[in-house]
C-alpha cells in the first residue's frame, strides 16, 4: 500500500499527453472548469491526482508536476467510445443538463462505465495511505465512492459533482439509476454546485431507496451521509495577477486595434458544447444587427470556442451549426476586412485569455444550463479597472454568486437581446458599481475557500497532513458553507 494521504480522483488528469509521429511525448493543459479549479488546490496540497491522460492505450508512468503526483489510468479505444463518449457524455451529460439535447442509452456503454469505475477504485484503493482523504470528482465516476468504500472502509471519501443534478423525474429515466445513486452514497460527503441539486439528490434517496433524509443528512447502513452545496470558484488572485501584467494589458489594446477600434466588443468563451447556448447567442446577435440596434463595425462579436468531445455526434452537429451561423452573419453584415463575428475554434494561453477578457466590453455567458461556469468568474476577476459588463444566464450556477450581473433567460430570445443592449448601453458608473461588488465577492469566495469548506465539512482537520491549504483568515476558518 502506498502513502498518499490526499488523493483527487477525476476522469482527466490536469494535463493531456500528446505523442507526435516520432513518438515524442509532450503535455498540454486539459480542457474544462474542473481542471481550472482543482489544479491550484492540488498544487497547494502536494496531493496525488489519479486520472486519464487523454490518449488511447497504455498509460504513461506516474510522474510529478508542480508538486502534484500524477497517476495516469489506462483507457482502451473501446472504453473511450463506450465509457467516456457513450455513457458519460451521450447519456449522463445531456440528462443531467435538463435533457437540453436528447440523451442516448446503449446497454454496452453501461458495462464499460462500470468496468472503468472499478479500475479507478482499485488504483485508488492501492494508492491511499491508511485513513487517507479521497476526493472523487464528477459524473464520469459516480460509482467510485461505493466501490472504494467496499475496498477501503478506513478512508474519508468525498464526492463533488461539477454539473447540475437533475430533478427526480429526469434522473428516473437513467438506466441503472439505483446503482448510480448507491454509488454516490458510498461517500461521506456528496457536494453539489447549488442547494437545489443537493435537495434533488436527497429527495431521490427517499423516492428510490425509501430513506428518510433529515436536513442535509441521510442515514445509509448506520452511516451518516451529508449532501450539501459548495459553489466552486477560481483562483481569483492568480487571474487578477495575470490581468495586471504588462503583457496582458498591452495585448488587450492590440486586440481592440485589430478589431478596428469598435465601440463595443461582445465576447463569448466556451467549450464548444450545446449546453453553452452559443447558437442562441449568435442568433440574438444576428437579430440585433437585423433590427439595427447593433451595427458593424461599431459593435463586433468575438466567439472563442474550444474544441471539445469532437467524436460525439451531437458535438459534431453543433460545430456545423455554429460555423454555418457565423458564416451567415458575416455574409450579411460583415464588410471587407471587418467581420461581424470573429470566430476562433482554438485554445489560448492564460495571457491571451486575460487580454480577451480585458478587451471585451460585454461578456456573453448564456448557457442553457451549466453547473457553475467559471468563465463568468474569470471575466470578472480580470476586470482590474472595473469596467466591462457581464451578461449571465439565470441557468448557470454562477448566477447564484454573481448577483450584480445582467441576468438573462437564454430560453427567451427577446430577453437575451434586451440583456445585450442594456449591458452595452449601461453607464460606466453602473458597470463599475456592479463589477466592484462582484470582484469583492470573488476575492472572498475563491477556490481555496471552496476546497477548505468542502474538506472541513468532510471532517478533515484544517491543519492535517492530508490537507494544508495555507493559512485561511480566522473568520473564514470558522465559517461553514
Ligand atoms: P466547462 O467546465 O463546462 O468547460 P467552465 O466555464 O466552468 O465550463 O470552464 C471552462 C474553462 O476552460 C475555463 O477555465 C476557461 O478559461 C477555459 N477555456 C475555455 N475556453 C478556452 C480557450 N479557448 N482556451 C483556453 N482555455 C479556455
Ligand atoms: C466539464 C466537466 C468536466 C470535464 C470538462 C471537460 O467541466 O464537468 O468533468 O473534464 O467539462 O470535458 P472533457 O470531456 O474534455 O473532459
Amino acid at each position: 500500500m502506498s502513502n498518499a494521504s490526499f488523493i483527487v480522483v477525476a476522469n482527466r488528469l490536469p494535463v493531456d499527453s500528446v505523442v507526435d509521429d516520432e513518438g515524442n511525448r509532450t503535455w498540454r493543459r486539459s480542457p474544462g472548469g474542473l481542471v481550472t479549479a482543482l489544479e491550484p488546490v492540488l498544487r497547494a496540497n502536494q496531493g496525488t491526482w489519479i486520472g486519464w491522460a487523454g490518449q488511447t492505450g497504455a498509460a504513461p508512468e506516474p510522474f510529478e508536476a508542480d508538486g502534484i503526483t500524477l497517476l495516469p489510468i489506462e483507457l482502451s479505444a473501446d472504453e473511450i467510445a463506450r465509457y467516456y463518449e457513450g455513457f458519460s457524455n451521450a447519456s449522463i451529460w445531456p440528462l443531467y443538463h435538463d435533457a437540453v439535447q436528447p440523451r442516448v442509452f446503449r446497454r454496452s456503454w453501461w458495462k464499460s462505465y462500470y468496468e472503468v469505475n472499478t479500475r479507478f477504485a482499485e488504483v485508488c484503493a492501492a494508492e491511499a495511505a491508511p485513513g487517507a482523504v479521497v476526493w472523487i470528482q464528477d459524473y464520469q465516476l459516480q460509482l467510485v465512492p461505493a466501490m472504494l468504500r467496499e475496498r477501503r472502509p478506513d478512508l474519508r471519501i468525498g464526492f463533488f459533482l461539477h454539473i447540475p443534478f437533475p430533478p427526480v423525474e429526469l434522473f428516473m429515466q437513467l438506466p441503472h439509476r439505483m446503482e448510480i445513486l448507491k454509488g454516490l452514497l458510498g461517500a461521506d460527503l456528496v457536494g453539489f454546485q447549488r442547494p437545489l441539486a443537493a435537495q434533488n439528490f436527497l429527495a431521490l434517496t427517499r423516492h428510490l431507496l425509501g430513506y428518510r433524509p433529515r436536513g442535509h443528512y441521510v442515514t445509509v447502513d448506520d452511516r451518516l451521509v451529508r449532501a450539501d452545496a459548495f459553489p466552486i470558484s477560481i483562483d481569483t488572485a492568480a487571474y487578477e495577477e495575470v490581468a495586471n501584467t504588462e503583457r496582458a494589458r498591452h495585448r488587450a489594446k492590440e486586440i481592440r486595434a485589430e478589431l478596428g477600434e469598435p465601440d463595443t466588443v461582445i465576447l463569448g468563451v466556451d467549450r464548444l458544447d450545446y449546453t453553452k447556448g452559443i447558437e442562441t447567442r449568435l442568433k440574438a446577435f444576428r437579430e440585433l444587427l437585423e433590427d439595427g440596434r447593433f451595427r458593424v463595425p461599431k459593435t463586433v462579436m468575438v466567439q472563442v470556442a474550444t474544441p471539445s468531445r469532437e467524436r460525439v455526434e451531437q458535438y459534431r452537429v453543433l460545430r456545423d451549426k455554429v460555423e454555418r451561423e457565423v458564416g451567415r452573419i458575416n455574409g450579411e453584415f460583415g464588410q471587407v476586412g471587418l467581420p461581424a463575428v470573429h470566430y476562433l475554434h482554438q485554445s489560448f494561453d492564460r495571457y491571451e485569455l486575460a487580454a480577451l477578457y480585458q478587451a471585451a466590453d460585454v461578456m456573453a455567458v448564456t448557457p442553457i444550463r451549466d453547473g457553475m461556469n467559471l468563465v463568468a468568474k474569470e471575466y470578472v476577476a480580470s476586470q482590474i479597472e472595473n469596467h466591462g459588463a457581464l451578461v449571465l444566464s439565470e441557468f448557470a450556477g454562477a448566477a447564484g454568486d454573481l448577483r450584480q450581473a445582467f441576468l438573462v433567460n437564454p430560453h427567451d430570445l427577446t430577453d437575451l437581446k434586451d440583456g445585450f443592449v442594456t449591458a452595452a448601453e449601461s453607464s460606466p458608473d453602473d458597470k463599475m458599481k456592479r463589477m466592484r461588488a462582484m470582484r469583492r465577492y470573488l476575492r472572498k469566495h475563491d477556490v481555496s475557500r471552496w476546497a477548505r469548506s468542502f474538506l472541513t465539512a468532510l471532517g478533515v482537520p484544517e491543519r492535517s497532513a492530508a490537507y494544508n491549504p495555507g493559512s485561511p483568515p480566522a473568520a473564514d476558518a470558522a465559517e461553514g458553507t
